[in-house]
C-alpha cells in the first residue's frame, strides 16, 4: 500500500545559509531525516542555539511539570503581534494565567453541548456548497474546508454566518495576511535582530489593522447587545461576561479583540488543515471512508448521536497524527539546565515537534501509514500517551481542543455521509508547513453524490 505523502528530508549537513533559504521555503523539508528517529537534536549556528526534543521524559518536564521555566518565545510573536495584540496564545506568566482563567470556562465540557448546534449548521450549509462542486472534476478542497471552519468559528463565537458582510470581510483578509505572512516560521527560530526589522511583508500591518477594526466593530456590537440584555449565548457572550474568579475584572473591549483575533485564527485554520488531510486520506483509503460512510448514515445530527461516531473519531485522531495542523511549538529556557547529559543555556529556544514525534520510528509502530484501527490496539497505548501532542499538553493545550474534536468529527461524518471522495491521479499533496501544515499546492479531489 502506497503511504501518505511526506517531505523529502534535506542531507544531514547543509550549511547554515542553505538551511535558512529551506527553512524559509519549508520548515518541514528544512529538517534531516534523522529527527525521527533522534530523541533530541541540538542546532549551533553563530546567531541561535535550539534543541528540538522528541524525548517523552523532556516533553513532560517542557510542557507539564514546569512550564513556568520554558515561556513561550517571544520569537513568535514577533511575527503575529500587530494582528493578536497581547493575545492569550502569546502572553506568559501572570497575564497568561488571568486570561486562561476567564477562556476556559467558555470551552468546558457542558458549555461544548451549546456550540454544536452552530458546528452543525456550518457543516450543513458547507455540505450545500459541495453538492454545487460534486460533479467529478478536481475541486481544491483545503479552500472548501477553511470556509467551513471560517463559518463553524462565526458562528459558534458570534453567532453569525460567514456570509455575514463582517464575517466574510474578516475571513477574505485573514487569507489575504496568510498568504503575505509565511516567513513567520523562519521568525520563531531567529533572535530579533536590529538588522532584520522586516519580517513583515507589505501591506502585512495594514492587513492586521483592517482585521483588527472589523473585529473590534463586532465586539463593540456585542458590548450593545449585552448592556441591553438581548445578546446570544455563544462563545463571545459567554467570554465577554464572565469575570476573572480572582480579580472580578471581565475583558475590556481592547482585550477581547486580542481574543477573537486568536479564536478566529487559531480555531479555522487549524481545523480546516485536519479536514482537508482527513478527507484526502479518506479519499486515498476508500475502505476507511466506506466505514465512515456506514456510521454517518446513523448520524442524526443530535449530540447524543456523536458517541457512535467511533470510527469517524479514531480517523480525525489518524489525520491529526501524520499532518498535525500545529507542526512545531517553540518556548524559551529561562534558566540554564541540563537536557540528556547536553547544557541548555538560558535564553535557548526549545522546538517541540508534533511533526517529528507523531512518526517517531522508536514510539510508532508503521508511523507513516495511515490507519486508524491503532486507535483500539492496546498495544499503542505508550505511543498514544507519549508520541501524540496535536493540541499540546500541560496547562498551555489548546483551549479548544474539545470543541475541535466534536467539530472535526461532525464535519466529517456530514460530508463523507453525502459525497464520495477520490483522488485525482498524478496529484500528490505536498506537505509544507506554512501558518499551519498544509499542501504545497493544494489539494485536490474529485467529488460525486453517494447514493
Ligand atoms: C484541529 C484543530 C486544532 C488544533 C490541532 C489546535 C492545536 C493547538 C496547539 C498545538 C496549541 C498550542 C500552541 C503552542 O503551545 O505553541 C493551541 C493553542 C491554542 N488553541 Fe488550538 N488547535 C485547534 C483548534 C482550536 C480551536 C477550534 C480553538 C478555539 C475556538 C483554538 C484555540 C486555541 C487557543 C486560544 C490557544 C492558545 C492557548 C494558550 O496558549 O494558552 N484551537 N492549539
Amino acid at each position: 500500500m502506497t503511504l501518505p505523502p511526506k517531505p523529502v528530508a534535506r542531507p544531514d549537513k547543509v550549511s547554515l545559509w542553505r538551511y535558512l533559504r529551506l527553512f524559509r521555503q519549508d520548515i518541514l523539508a528544512a529538517q534531516p531525516a534523522r529527527l525521527y528517529h533522534a530523541w533530541m537534536a541540538e542546532f549551533r549556528t553563530p546567531f541561535f542555539r535550539s534543541f528540538l526534543v522528541n524525548d517523552p521524559a523532556l516533553l513532560r518536564e517542557v510542557l507539564k511539570d514546569n512550564p513556568d521555566a520554558y515561556p513561550k518565545s517571544d520569537r513568535i510573536g514577533a511575527g503575529l503581534r500587530p494582528l493578536l495584540g497581547n493575545s492569550v496564545f502569546l502572553t506568559n506568566g501572570a497575564q497568561w494565567r488571568a486570561q486562561r482563567r476567564i477562556i476556559d470556562p467558555a470551552f468546558e465540557g457542558g458549555r461544548l453541548r451549546d456550540t454544536f448546534p452552530g458546528i452543525v449548521a456550518a457543516g450543513q450549509a458547507g455540505c450545500d456548497r459541495f453538492a454545487a462542486m460534486a460533479d467529478d472534476t478536481p475541486r481544491a478542497i483545503d479552500a472548501a474546508a477553511s470556509h467551513i471552519a471560517a463559518d463553524v468559528i462565526f458562528r459558534t463565537l458570534f453567532s453569525l454566518p460567514i456570509e455575514d458582510e463582517t464575517a466574510a470581510e474578516v475571513y477574505h483578509r485573514f487569507q489575504a495576511y496568510q498568504q503575505a505572512q509565511p516567513i513567520l516560521n523562519l521568525a520563531a527560530f531567529l533572535p530579533r535582530l536590529r538588522w532584520m526589522p522586516a519580517f513583515f511583508r507589505p501591506g502585512v500591518r495594514g492587513q492586521a489593522r483592517a482585521i483588527r477594526r472589523l473585529i473590534a466593530d463586532l465586539t463593540q456590537a456585542r458590548l450593545d447587545q449585552i448592556a441591553a440584555g438581548i445578546a446570544p449565548d455563544d462563545l463571545a457572550t459567554k467570554i465577554m461576561t464572565t469575570a476573572d474568579p480572582e480579580t472580578g475584572k471581565t475583558f475590556t473591549k481592547g482585550e477581547m479583540v486580542d481574543q477573537v483575533a486568536i479564536f478566529f485564527l487559531a480555531g479555522h485554520e487549524t481545523s480546516a488543515s485536519a479536514l482537508a488531510w482527513a478527507l484526502y486520506l479518506l479519499a486515498t483509503h476508500p475502505d476507511w471512508q466506506d466505514k465512515v460512510a456506514a456510521e454517518a448514515a446513523t448520524f442524526e445530527a443530535r449530540f447524543s448521536d456523536l458517541s457512535r461516531l467511533a470510527t469517524t473519531r479514531d480517523v480525525f485522531r489518524e489525520a491529526l497524527r501524520l499532518y498535525p495542523p500545529v507542526p512545531m511549538m517553540v518556548r524559551q529556557a529561562s534558566q540554564p539546565t541540563i537536557f540528556r547529559s547536553r547544557r541548555v543555556p538560558a535564553g535557548a529556544q526549545i522546538v517541540l515537534s508534533p511533526w517529528h514525534l507523531h512518526r517517531h520510528d522508536r514510539i510508532w509502530d508503521a508511523p507513516d501509514a495511515f490507519d486508524p484501527a491503532r486507535w483500539q490496539d492496546d498495544a499503542t497505548k505508550t505511543a498514544q500517551r507519549d508520541g501524540y501532542l496535536p493540541f499540546s499538553a500541560g496547562p498551555r493545550m489548546c483551549s479548544g481542543a474539545g470543541f475541535a474534536m466534536i467539530e472535526g468529527v461532525v464535519l466529517l461524518a456530514q460530508l463523507v455521509g453525502r459525497f464520495r471522495f477520490a483522488p485525482v491521479a498524478g496529484q500528490v499533496p505536498v506537505p509544507a508547513a506554512h501558518l499551519t501544515v498544509r499542501a504545497r499546492d493544494g489539494i485536490m479531489l474529485r467529488i460525486t453524490p453517494r447514493d
